[in-house]
């Protein structure tokens, strides 16, 4: 884009539109607003359960019953929406758990349609925390080595979907990162009678350290090799825009860039090529980095979060899906 025809000093004074605040808000691009936010919350069976992730503050594996707590709380706080992911009893090597008409966030999703029917439920279709390997698709091992396989990961992501929303999902958000996803969830859920249920499909996911705590949260580690047959290098933009694509193709309603604030060019040009609505998720050590230097009195703890936030929306994003989502609707509000 080339700069528009502007004046100059001294008939351009630009600190003229900065002498108030009331001028600065008049003339204000970028918008925060809590109606953006997605909180992401992780269900484990049980009662009365609050188990503390070490490198996430203020985030829990909750039961359900204390989970439906922290919903009531984010809907008054006037967040919309929640992101459902979920650790099982048990893990196998065919994911049962992740599509088990009982499972952990199909109850789950359940009790928060019944209790709060104007919280909107987004649930993370995948199959990492289900797999006893804790990869996100089918693995097979012969005298060729091992490897995830695709088309057999798909029957079960989409398996999974139909039963998230059976049980009453308003969105379904697979991470898995499986070529043709989006598209075979899509036909499954048209063939069962959900086709209002639309898909916000992680489309441009990169195989990021900054997962890290996140996989303590939903004892979802690889218990070998890594996710870079499946997950994006870090490096590849252009590879980016051919993932967005393939999903919108696919029928992605919403499509996703992760992490967020480490990939802020993706994010503007997702935006800027497809025109889609757009959705940034500021992962587990986006947090938890803005939460250990807030800890230790070095940073800003409210400025800091909002501003990144406000990086996210500025690029193009216009789903902010953040740990922080409570707290950053309780600021907005004040
Ligand atoms: C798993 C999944 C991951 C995240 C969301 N879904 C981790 C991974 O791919 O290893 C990361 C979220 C975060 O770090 O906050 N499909
Ligand atoms: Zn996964």
């Amino acid at each position: 884009m080339s700069i528009p025809v502007t004046a100059r000093f001294p008939v351009a004074r630009p600190r003229r539109l900065r002498r108030t605040a009331a001028l600065r808000r008049l003339v204000g691009e970028t918008h925060l607003r809590a109606a953006q936010l997605v909180l992401p919350l992780f269900a484990r069976p049980g009662k009365k359960i609050r188990r503390p992730i070490r490198a996430m503050p203020g985030v829990f594996q909750l039961s359900p019953d204390e989970l439906l707590r922290e919903a009531v709380r984010a809907h008054q706080a006037g967040v919309p929406a929640v992101l459902l992911f979920g650790i099982p009893d048990r893990k196998d090597a065919r994911a049962s758990g992740a599509y088990a008409q009982n499972g952990i966030v199909q109850q789950t999703v359940r009790l928060l349609k019944r209790e709060l029917p104007d919280l909107l439920v987004v649930t993370d279709v995948c199959l990492c925390e289900y797999m006893s390997h804790g990869h996100c698709g089918v693995v097979r091992s012969d005298s060729r080595g091992t490897r995830i396989l695709n088309d057999p990961s798909l029957v079960l992501l989409a398996r999974t979907a139909v039963s998230h929303a059976a049980a009453g999902a308003d969105l379904v958000a697979p991470s898995d990162m499986m070529d043709g996803r989006v598209g075979a969830i899509r036909r499954a859920l048209d063939t069962a009678g959900f086709t209002e249920t639309p898909i916000m499909a992680y489309a441009a996911k990169f195989a990021s350290a900054y997962y890290g705590p996140f996989r303590e949260a939903a004892e979802s580690t690889p218990q070998f090799g890594d996710r870079r047959s499946y997950q994006m290098d870090g490096g590849n933009a252009e590879e980016a825009l051919r993932e967005v694509a393939l999903d919108i193709q696919e029928g992605a309603d919403i499509v996703m860039v992760k992490p967020a604030l480490a990939y802020l060019d993706i994010l503007h040009r997702v935006k800027r090529e497809f025109g889609y609505p757009t959705a940034a998720y500021a992962v587990s050590a986006e947090h938890a980095m803005i939460k250990a230097a807030a800890a230790n009195g070095w940073i800003d703890e409210r400025a800091v979060t909002l501003e990144s936030l406000q990086a996210m929306r500025r690029a193009g994003a216009d789903i902010l899906i953040t740990y922080a989502a409570v707290e950053v609707a309780q600021w907005l509000a004040a």
